[in-house]
């Protein structure tokens, strides 16, 4: 069965306690702190997640704080920490302290917003995830042909690029990125899921990396970097219609086994969503009938749990 993604949408009250009857602190030069449990957290160059990542943490690390420094807002908490290692870590990913970093601790001082830029463009629909792999739960679904912000890069053969959304699209998916020697690598990045970013009152259980199912040997293929796949036509021919509409405009035609790469999926227009009414967006921009194509979609476990639906891409910015 191919499944839709769930929508998952939390609504939870801030955690965040008022330390303002908590006595100042004398002298202290560093405050020992530790993450909190079911966060992976990233320790940064500067106070902002756009910033460049220096170290990545998990949940039950040890750091040690020595200032504090306004930055991005987290769940409405604005204060970053510097730790003793030189890098900044958001308040709101520690476990809650009894008393007011901003009183214990010196200002670390204004620290400014630094990242380097250059530009990118989606080539088909991309996907922008928390994380820099196909799993990675979705920030943004952007559309084809869509001018983007990179900050950095990942450290792959094939990398994943940061926007400015503070989300990873694949370099496989992008238009060839001119100006990659004007970025920095991202640095180490934890594993994250968007519920780490929300606001929750109840500690998570400690999180793990997700495991594919145990039948499909594709993680380790090129499909965990990428949801391009290559198939071929299995008839004497596939017609690739204008629209997911078999009596739409006839785009191309692909041969018996011609390879097709398909970008997303959809459902034949007015048809049940069955498997046998799939159509397929291809990177010739047109729709084909994936009854047509042998291997089916539907022949991976990871396609039919992870392929994406090309409704969902919706982005422009
Ligand atoms: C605290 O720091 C101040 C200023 O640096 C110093 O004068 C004072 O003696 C310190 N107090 C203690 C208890 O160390
Ligand atoms: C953090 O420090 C505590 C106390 O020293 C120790 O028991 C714990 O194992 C440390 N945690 C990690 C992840 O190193
Ligand atoms: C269009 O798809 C429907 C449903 O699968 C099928 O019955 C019909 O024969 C198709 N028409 C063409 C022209 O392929
Ligand atoms: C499919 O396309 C044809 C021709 O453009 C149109 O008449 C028909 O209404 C479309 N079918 C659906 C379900 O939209």
């Amino acid at each position: 069965m191919w499944k839709h993604l769930p929508l998952l949408l939390s609504v939870a009250s801030s955690a965040l306690a008022s330390p303002s009857l908590v006595r100042r602190q004398e002298n202290a030069t560093t405050i020992p702190s530790v993450v909190e449990r079911g966060i992976n957290t990233e320790c940064k160059k500067c106070p902002f997640s756009l910033c460049p990542n220096v170290e990545a943490y998990g949940g039950g690390d040890n750091v040690t704080l020595e200032c504090w420094a306004s930055g991005t807002n987290v769940n409405g908490d604005v204060t970053w920490l510097r730790t003793t290692t030189g890098c900044y870590i958001t308040q709101w990913d520690l476990i809650e302290y009894q008393g007011d970093y901003t009183q214990a601790l010196p200002h670390c001082g204004d620290i400014a917003e630094v990242y380097k830029k250059t530009h990118g463009k989606t080539k088909y629909y991309t996907e922008c995830n928390i994380y820099p792999a196909i799993r990675g739960d979705h920030i943004k679904m952007y559309k084809y042909g869509i001018d983007l912000v990179l900050t950095c890069y990942t450290d792959d053969a094939e990398p994943w690029y940061k926007t400015t959304s503070n989300c990873y699209v694949s370099s496989t998916l992008l238009e060839l990125v001119q100006g990659k020697d004007e970025i920095e690598p991202c640095g180490p990045v934890p594993f994250m899921e968007k519920k780490m970013r929300e606001p929750d009152p109840e500690p998570e259980v400690q999180a793990k990396a997700p495991s594919f199912p145990k039948s499909d040997p594709a993680p380790t293929s090129h499909l965990a970097r990428r949801f391009l796949y290559d198939t071929a036509v299995g008839e004497d021919e596939a017609h690739c219609y204008q629209e997911n509409n078999n009596s739409s405009a006839i785009v191309k035609t692909y041969v018996w086994d011609e390879k097709v790469t398909p970008q997303c999926g959809t459902y034949l227009e007015g048809a049940d969503r069955r498997t046998e009414n799939i159509m397929l967006f291809t990177i010739d921009f047109c729709y084909v009938m994936d009854k047509l194509l042998d291997p089916n979609l539907v022949d991976s476990v990871v396609r039919s749990q992870y392929f994406p639906h090309c409704e969902d891409f919706v982005d422009e910015k």
